[in-house]
């Protein structure tokens, strides 16, 4: 049996652990934000696919301490130790997380990481100044050092670790809608973002978030929405606005991207995408799915079964819940 935790988006928990369920995970703990299960097998084959986890800490231990002190050396005696036999040629990663509920923890987790890197210079200067504690430019299974804080006195610590490319993204005065943040994310997910000259249809475009996003990188984009566009997508040379219903709109060219964020049932949603594969509409897609009532899990295990159209016509295929999504997830592919 080997343990695993993962870390998701505050309140989503119920999601995330259904999800594990689904994929035979046993549960032993679940916090804010935070999942403890056990596997019977230690390769995670497929994990990278699981759509709600942020990171997955493999064989995660646990250290209990009192002071910053204590946990800063214990952190960093433990990582030598695992790490005893490796050459550190590279940079590696050093990242950290806590529950998002327990008042002061970041303060905490932030001095006790610092102690453990002054710690961990004292044994192993060298490798100390390897240590990278921006995210990975991948998501990826990675070795390195990651730190979970439960409380004050209680770190869960991994040396390999899965990052699923979730991150928080910054704002841009001019965009309409926080929308903005979702789409500006998924492209670091998705490895590839609308360039200048290519061409974007946006089906329920408005206020303009998607819109603006894809215009300020030099794309032309056609936006169809009843509503008007405002701030930054008003306006705008790169955007021509249609007022149609995305459900029966015919576009008149093939689309270098399809977006779509509409406020519809996600079976709708996902039949109208699955029209736009069939017909050959469009190279990549970002599609948000509103899950409302409708249990996630079951529409994630439908949209990545080996049946499922979407999992057939894509080259590039994933499912996530983005740090900047709510009761909603994202569907990105590449189709050519
Ligand atoms: C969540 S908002 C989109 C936000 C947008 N992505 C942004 O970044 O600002 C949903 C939009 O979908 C539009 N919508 C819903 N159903 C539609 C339909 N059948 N056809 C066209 N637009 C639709 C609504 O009018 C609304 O403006």
């Amino acid at each position: 049996m080997a343990k695993f935790i993962f870390t998701c988006s505050n309140g989503y928990e119920k999601h995330l652990s259904d999800e594990l369920v689904s994929k035979d995970f046993r549960l032993l703990d679940i916090l804010p934000g935070f999942v403890l299960t056990v596997r019977d097998d230690k390769f995670v084959s497929g994990v990278k696919d699981l759509c709600f986890p942020h990171f997955c800490m493999i064989f995660p231990q646990l250290i209990e301490g009192g002071s910053v002190n204590s946990l800063g050396k214990e952190i960093a005696e433990r990582f030598f130790n695992i790490n005893r036999d490796r050459e550190f040629d590279g940079p590696w990663h050093f990242l950290s997380g806590f529950d998002p509920e327990v008042k002061g923890l970041g303060k905490r987790e932030s001095a006790v990481a610092e102690q453990a890197l002054v710690n961990l210079k004292r044994i192993a200067g060298k490798v100390a100044r390897l240590a990278e504690t921006d995210l990975p430019a991948q998501a990826e299974r990675q070795n390195g050092l990651f730190l979970y804080f439960s409380d004050f006195g209680k770190v869960w610590l991994s040396t390999e670790f899965v990052w699923f490319g979730q991150r928080r993204v910054s704002d841009d005065p001019a965009a309409p809608s926080r929308s903005y943040l979702k789409v500006e994310e998924a492209y670091r997910v998705f490895g590839a973002e609308p360039e200048s000259g290519d061409t974007v249809c946006d089906l329920g475009a408005a206020p303009g978030g998607w819109s603006y996003s894809a215009a300020k990188r030099g794309a032309k984009v056609t936006a169809v929405d009843n509503g008007e566009l405002k701030g930054g997508a008003r306006d705008n040379a790169n955007i021509r606005r249609l007022s149609a219903d995305a459900f029966t709109f015919e576009p008149d060219r093939k689309y270098d991207w399809l977006f779509c964020d509409m406020v519809e049932h996600p079976n709708m949603v996902t039949k109208l995408l699955e029209k736009w594969i069939e017909k050959g509409w469009c190279r990549n897609f970002i599609v948000n799915l509103k899950f409302g009532r409708t249990d996630p899990v079951e529409l994630i295990t439908k949209l990545s079964s080996p049946q499922s159209l979407l999992k057939k016509r894509c080259l590039y295929f994933d499912i996530k819940h983005l740090y900047h999504d709510r009761e909603e997830i994202t569907l990105l592919g590449r189709l050519e």
